[in-house]
Parts: C-alpha cells; structure tokens; sequence
C-alpha cells in the first residue's frame, strides 16, 4: 500500500487542525481508502516560529515552491490564504497534475470559474468544503444533496467572528472592540478583520453558495454588503425588545432567472431558529422548491471544525485517485463543462 502524500500551504490554526487530525485518525483514514495518508511537506510563512503542534524539521520550509515542485505529493492543502500569489500556486500545482484541497473562500468566490476550469483541463480534483460553514458540508449539500431540487433562497449566518462579536454584546453587554479581540485570539476572524466585520467575508462565502446553489456564475461584486461595524449595543437591547435578534445574515435570492444577493445586519424574530445560533456556530437555511424548507448548523471556523471539511476533501480526494475519476467525479464545477454529447 503505497502512500498518498500531501503538501500543505499554511500551517496557522487550521492547518494545525488538518495534521491533528490527519495524525490522529490515521487508522481510520487509512481503512477507509484503503492506503496511508502523510503529510509529507509543509510550507510556513516562518521557520522560526514557535508552533502548537510538534513537526519534523526536515517536513518545514519557507518556499512554498518546494511543495509544489515536489513529483512526490500529489495533493495540495492550501490553507495559507491570500488571493494572488495563492492563486499562482495553485494554478501551477494543477498543471502539474497535482489535486487540491482548499479552505480559501477569496479565491473561490474571485477566480474560482477560472481554477476548477484549469482542473478540469488537467483531469484533476479541486476541492473547496471549508471555505464555506466550517465544519457544516453546506457545498456538498447544495451540489449533491439538491441535485434534484431548484434552489429557490439561501440565508444564513456564514461568519463566525461577526456571531460570535453579536452574541456576546446581546447576551453578555461585552464590548465590540473586546469581542472582536477575543475572536482573534481563538483564531475565528481573518488576518485582516475588517473582512469579517465589514461583511466581505460572508459575502465571499455567499458567492460561492450562491454559485453553487443557483448554478449559475455569480459575481462577488454584485453582492451588496453592510457588516457591523457600526452596530451599537443600544441597537441590539432596543431589537431585543422588539422581540428580535440583530444577526449579520446573507441573504441570496432567486426570482425566475433574477438573482439577489446581499449581506447585512438584520433583525431576525427571536422565534425564528436562526436567532438561536450563538457565538462561532453557523446556520445555513436553504428553500428548495420540492423539498422546502430546511437548515444546516455547526461550527463556522475554527481549528478543528474547520479542518474536519479539510480532510474530508482529502479522503475525496484520494477515494477518486483510487478508482482514477480525479476531475470527473469532482465536487462539481462553477460552469459546467461543456460534454461533447451536448453537440450531437
Ligand atoms: N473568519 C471566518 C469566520 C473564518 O469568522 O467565519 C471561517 O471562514
């Protein structure tokens, strides 16, 4: 049973996750796709960097080239995030026939048409699980779950950092500014938190949600945004009294072919269940026009939810280059390829 070997890109809070559990349930792992799976490289920002989790030196480097180029590893974990560079990486990867696995929702909801089409043209897998929910498999659900179904509303809570900020305020009277630090610190908000809190962030996950559940390519500038950043704890008090709760929603919409998406703090009746979903935890409620109504929850970030989408992706992965259907039986494309059947 040869090995499949990994490289990961990134190791912050969730690439940690991803060892920890690729270690940790190895023995699962390995009975379910019926061979080991190692880490073999892993590209940090810093050698020098103090870590949470122990690692072999010599498995370390600060060129993220070295994995890349490795004829070795034949799938990438990006989990660095950062959109340009990033997305030279993984464009080079997968022309070097490498599959990937992704928790970048700013490169998905920007040039995710353009990468699972490269993918498509090199035959390999590109999955992207974690970078919507956490731990929720919302993208799994909305491609093959609803299938069948023509999916009429997507809304939900798709940040974490931005619940977590809320609940507290509601809940506890916290103050914004030591909420949000606190977020940081438990590794739920991005590098750069003004995207968590200014709404750019679940607008990027709306796109890909909306992309994906509407099957149709949906552009991350068409989304209007308003984040949080303004909200007062009198807001919060006087919605309550109203008998709501002040969430940060996404909200996507389909009339006929028009769609609408828009991200922004809404006052949701306390009855409702998404006024219920407190601190990191996410909730994705879909409207199908068969199935009706119904709601996804779980943990939106952090270190092992978040990793848990991640090596799911990667038994995907690796069940597919098992029965060689890499890039056929993918986690299906923005623009569906066009078959050859289609000209006949
Ligand atoms: N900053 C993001 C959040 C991380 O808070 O939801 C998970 O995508």
């Amino acid at each position: 049973m040869k090995p499949v070997k990994v490289g990961l890109l990134g190791l912050g809070t969730v690439g940690t996750g991803v060892i920890r559990i690729v270690e940790g349930h190895q023995e699962d792992l390995s009975r379910q796709v019926g061979s080991p799976v190692v880490i073999e490289k892993v590209a940090v920002r810093s050698l020098d960097k103090k870590r949470n989790i122990e690692i072999e030196s010599s498995k370390l480097t600060d060129n993220p080239w070295d994995v890349i180029r490795d004829p070795e590893i034949d799938i990438i974990v990006e989990v660095m995030g950062g959109v340009n560079e990033t997305k030279t990486y993984i464009l080079e990867a997968l022309e070097r026939g490498k599959h990937i696995v992704t928790a970048n929702k700013d490169l998905m909801a920007l040039y995710g048409s353009e990468i699972v089409a490269k993918a498509q043209e090199k035959q390999c897998d590109v999955f992207y699980e974690a970078s919507v929910a956490g731990g929720i498999p919302i993208i799994r659900t909305l491609i093959e779950g609803f299938s069948s179904d023509r999916i009429m509303k997507i809304m939900g809570i798709v940040n974490g950092t931005t619940n977590y900020i809320l609940t507290k305020m509601s809940l506890e009277g916290a103050s914004y500014d030591d909420v949000l630090r606190e977020a940081q610190q438990l590794g739920y908000a991005e590098a750069d938190p003004t995207s968590d809190v200014e709404g750019l962030d679940a607008a990027r996950k709306m796109t890909i949600l909306g992309t994906l559940g509407f099957r149709t390519d949906i552009e991350l500038k068409d989304v209007e945004v308003r984040g949080i950043s303004s909200v007062t704890k009198e807001d919060i008090v006087h919605a309550k009294r109203l008998g709501y709760e002040l969430k940060l929603l996404g909200i996507a919409d389909r009339e006929e072919e028009e769609v609408s998406i828009s991200v922004q703090p809404t006052m949701v009746k306390s009855t409702h269940p998404i006024a219920a979903v407190n601190g990191v935890f996410n909730a994705v409620y879909v409207y199908g026009e068969a199935v009706g109504e119904t709601m996804f929850y779980g943990a939106g970030a952090g270190e092992m939810p978040t990793a848990t989408s991640i090596v799911a992706d990667l038994i995907a992965v690796v069940k597919n280059l098992k029965l060689g259907v890499n890039g056929l039986k993918a986690i299906v494309p923005y623009k569906p390829k066009k078959l050859k059947s289609d000209d006949q």
